[in-house]
């Protein structure tokens, strides 16, 4: 039986709706806005008073246009999916107010989606045969997080960043290096021009570590290690991309290698990349290159993952078809914990 839902994304600094059909696994993405909010560039980092007034005024027209998209109209939605956390709070609630009254003025079932669950699922928009069990390393601007996911909705975390998320260390060493926030791409594409041998930081966490480590990461050692270099450097300008390319490379070895050790640990023939990190195409060649044979690698394209409403709309009516639903006491919640998370090491800071 086919489920359609109209979804709603506004964690942080993203005013996403998108229109998901799901038969069985797999998913059909009907029609997707995603408006950027360019503002937060000139202050470095997100506003979030900024952030949620640009949500209230884009939130209705982000919703038409997933919908004109999809064919026009609310008449074949069957339930409304929307983040409801982790996030900024105030962003948040301008998408679950609109998810709700939504929901109550159509009579529709409402689904709360954690952002992170998202985030897991995106794969699935572009290939239905990216399904549990698998290993998953999610890499975004607020989570560093190695999981192994048995079935949808049961997630074993081994390990988690420590400090600095891998998306925030490159933002940061992005901005030591005069990029524009958020810096991940073009720290991408400036590291493409550097030379690997000029640089080599230090890889945290990786080797001769305590055994409570030996998942978890840890990126803001590599971030001073960067700053020394900088401070050291007499012509910034002419290493920049040496710079970028020694940090990159310290940072992809050690998400690479815990992968693969995770993988092969728990017998997954399968890893699912999620975040928007995950849109770095050298930490993407890497993993494919040095997971144990046999192993494929499951990466969306770069529009779903950065944040976005269509990996909302994929958790969101997987949750939905397994029977569960929300009603209007469902709350926007800036921390909250991944629904189904289990800490089997212990080990997890
Ligand atoms: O998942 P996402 O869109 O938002 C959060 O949930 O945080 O991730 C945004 C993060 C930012 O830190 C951004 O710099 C990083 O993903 N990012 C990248 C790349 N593209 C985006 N990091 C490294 N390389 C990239 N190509
Ligand atoms: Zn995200």
């Amino acid at each position: 039986m086919s489920l359609t839902v109209l979804a709603l994304e506004t964690s942080c600094d993203e005013t996403s709706a998108a229109v998901v059909r799901r038969d069985g696994d797999r998913c059909t993405l009907e029609g997707l806005a995603i408006l950027s909010q360019d503002i937060h560039r000139i202050f470095g980092g997100v506003v979030p008073e900024l952030a949620s007034r640009a949500h209230l005024e884009t939130v209705g027209p982000v919703c038409d246009e997933a919908l004109k998209q999809a064919g026009g109209t609310l008449e074949g939605i069957d339930g409304i999916a929307v983040t409801h956390g982790p996030g900024l709070l105030g962003a948040l609630l301008v998408g679950v107010t609109w998810a709700k009254t939504l929901a109550w003025r159509e009579r529709l079932p409402l689904i709360g989606v954690h952002h992170l669950e998202g985030h897991l699922f995106a794969p699935v928009l572009e290939d239905p045969t990216v399904q549990p069990p698998f290993t998953a390393l999610l890499v975004s601007g607020g989570h560093t997080m190695l999981l192994d996911v048995p079935a949808w909705g049961d997630y074993q975390l081994l390990g988690a960043t420590k400090d600095d998320a891998a998306g925030e260390a490159f933002d940061k060493v992005g901005t030591l290096l005069g990029l524009d926030y958020p810096a991940g791409a073009a720290m991408e594409r400036l590291a493409a021009k550097g030379d690997p041998g000029r640089y080599t930081f230090p890889r945290p966490l990786l080797r001769g570590i305590a055994e409570e480590d030996r998942w978890n990461f840890s990126f803001s050692g590599l971030k001073t290690a960067l700053l020394r270099a900088v401070q050291k450097c007499d012509d910034v300008d002419a290493h920049r991309a040496h710079l970028a390319r020694g940090f990159q490379d310290a940072a992809i070895e050690v998400l690479v290698r815990k992968t693969a050790d995770a993988a092969l640990e728990y017998q997954r023939d399968l890893v699912v990349l999620g975040g928007g990190v995950a849109c770095n195409r050298a930490l993407t060649v890497a993993m494919r290159e040095q997971m144990p044979a046999g192993t494929r690698v499951a990466v969306a394209s770069p529009r779903l993952n950065t944040d976005n409403a269509a990996m909302i709309g994929a958790a969101g009516s997987w949750r939905l078809a397994s029977g569960q639903r929300h009603d209007s006491t469902l709350e926007a919640r800036d921390s909250l914990p991944l629904p189904g998370l289990a800490h089997p090491t212990g080990a997890v800071p």
